[in-house]
């Protein structure tokens, strides 16, 4: 089903949404977040066009089907009200109290090489990484969001390749592959989250590293026999989760009775488990995970996890795929 989003009618600033649990008021806070969170939008989302056919190449890790190649990703786009609005809306995420662990460990995981970040965004990881000294490039679906990177990095210093992260192409081979903030959940069927671990595996050299931040899914908090969690309720916001455990869906309703607005948005969560099978499938081993960017060990209670899956040093290496898209705003 096509995401739905009622469009806000007020100018409002989008807000951070936590699964299941923490307190939302308004714009986000200044505070580390405790739960799986992402930034999503209440604007109207478009569902992207259909991209165009990959050429078919011959490699380790197998081509796109015709239908992987064809289909367009299911994330929802981010679109100019949204993009426009992204780095103010941060919050502690736009932090150096975040922003600077994360950037430590992509560093030294890049291992002197060049780094490529599916889903760049605005640019808060890839700028700061960039100003280290390592080569990043950037796979992005929204224009509105290269743009914001634009005003900060040209495509010189961080070239972006607009398209889907499960799909698209970018020439060369990298020693680090990095997906943060929980994005990989914007892929909305397994299908594609799995494509998308390929894609990462077809982009590495043998040795190399991919890296995802994602949340734990909060089936933890469900009292038994329900499926619906509040995680904000106040005058000025209601705010809840209905989590589907047969699709994994988990759909955030939002309300917020002043100002007459209201909006939803989805997402595919997966175990950290679930994950490691499609690295598995991708050619990649578990190399580490720990709970946050500092190496905190991860545990039951842990709420988020950084996970570094390594292709192995004698894999062979696919050959280089053709670039899809390669349009550099
Ligand atoms: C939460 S933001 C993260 C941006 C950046 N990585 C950061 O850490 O700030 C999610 C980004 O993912 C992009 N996105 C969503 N689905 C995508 C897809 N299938 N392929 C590429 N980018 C996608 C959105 O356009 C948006 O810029």
């Amino acid at each position: 089903m096509p995401p739905i989003l009622e469009r806000p009618r007020s100018d409002s600033a989008p807000v951070l949404l936590r699964f299941c649990s923490g307190v939302l008021r308004g714009a986000p806070g200044r505070s580390p977040p405790r739960t799986f969170s992402a930034r999503l939008s209440r604007q109207t989302f478009r569902v992207r066009g259909r991209p165009a056919r990959l050429r078919s190449m011959t490699s380790s890790h197998p081509p796109l089907s015709a239908d992987e190649a064809t289909r367009g990703p299911s994330s929802q786009l981010w679109d100019a009200h949204t993009a426009v609005r992204y780095d103010d809306t941060l919050g502690w995420m736009g932090t150096p109290e975040a922003v600077e662990p994360a950037v430590d460990l992509l560093e030294q995981l890049a291992d002197g090489g060049t780094a490529l970040e599916f889903a760049v965004g605005s640019g808060r990881i890839a700028v700061p990484l960039a100003a280290r000294g390592v080569p990043v490039h950037g796979i992005e679906l929204s224009e509105p969001m290269v743009e914001q990177l634009r005003a900060k990095a040209d495509a010189e210093r961080i070239p972006v390749t607009v398209g889907d992260m499960a799909t698209a192409h970018v020439p060369g081979r990298f020693s680090l592959v990095y997906l943060v903030y929980n994005t990989i959940s914007n892929l909305l069927t397994q299908q594609e989250q799995v494509a998308c671990f390929r894609n990462a595996a077809r982009h590495l050299m043998p040795g190399g590293r991919f890296v995802v931040e994602l949340g734990v899914p909060p089936l933890r908090r469900l009292p038994p026999g329900q499926l619906t969690c509040p995680f904000d309720v106040s005058e000025e916001h209601l705010g809840f989760d209905v989590i589907d455990p047969v699709t994994q869906r988990l759909t955030s309703y939002h309300h917020w009775p002043r100002r007459g607005e209201q909006g939803r948005s989805e997402q595919r969560y997966a175990w950290p488990a679930e994950l490691d099978l499609m690295a598995q499938m991708a050619g990649m081993e578990l190399e580490r995970r720990t709970a946050d960017w500092h190496g905190a060990e991860f545990t039951a209670d842990s709420e988020q996890h950084i996970s570094v899956w390594r292709l192995p040093l004698g894999a062979a290496e696919s050959p280089d795929p053709a670039a899809q898209t390669t349009r550099a705003p």
